[in-house]
């Protein structure tokens, strides 16, 4: 049985992203039914990777931020976001975030790894492979 002791405090947004500078590293924020929603700090180029069962949807909070993707003719496109806008990346898509700077806000089933269930080549030192971290 659900608890009061489950009802999370309330999260301010710039307030968690102020307690860490670690890119790409989503801390986990909140929980929804099954799905986490959690922040991250965006900086320069991520890994191109797919998740084959979810959709990922993003929220840019702050700055700058661009998703690249593939279509399934194998055509590249890409949007640019900024702070305010939303995007969704449907699953089975590989993509590739990348950001000149900003921050985001994250949904999507809990256990969904930041690489996804494939990534091509090496993932960069400045990418945490992560379900999400917990906001100490
Ligand atoms: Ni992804």
């Amino acid at each position: 049985m659900t608890g009061l002791s489950s009802i999370a405090a309330k999260v301010n947004l710039t307030g968690v992203l102020a307690t860490f500078d670690d890119i790409y590293s989503p801390r986990i924020i909140g929980r929804v039914n099954d799905y986490d929603v959690k922040v991250a700090h965006a900086q320069g180029e991520h890994v191109w990777h797919v998740h084959d069962h979810t959709d990922e949807f993003f929220l840019v909070i702050d700055g700058q931020f661009a998703i690249a993707w593939r279509e399934p003719d194998g055509g590249e496109r890409a949007v640019e976001l900024h702070a305010g806008d939303i995007f969704v990346i449907p699953k089975g898509i590989e993509h590739k975030p990348s950001s000149a700077g900003g921050a985001i806000l994250m949904f999507e089933p809990s256990g969904t790894l930041t690489t996804g269930d494939r990534h091509e080549g090496d993932i960069p030192a400045h990418v945490d492979s992560t379900t999400g971290r917990d906001i100490s």
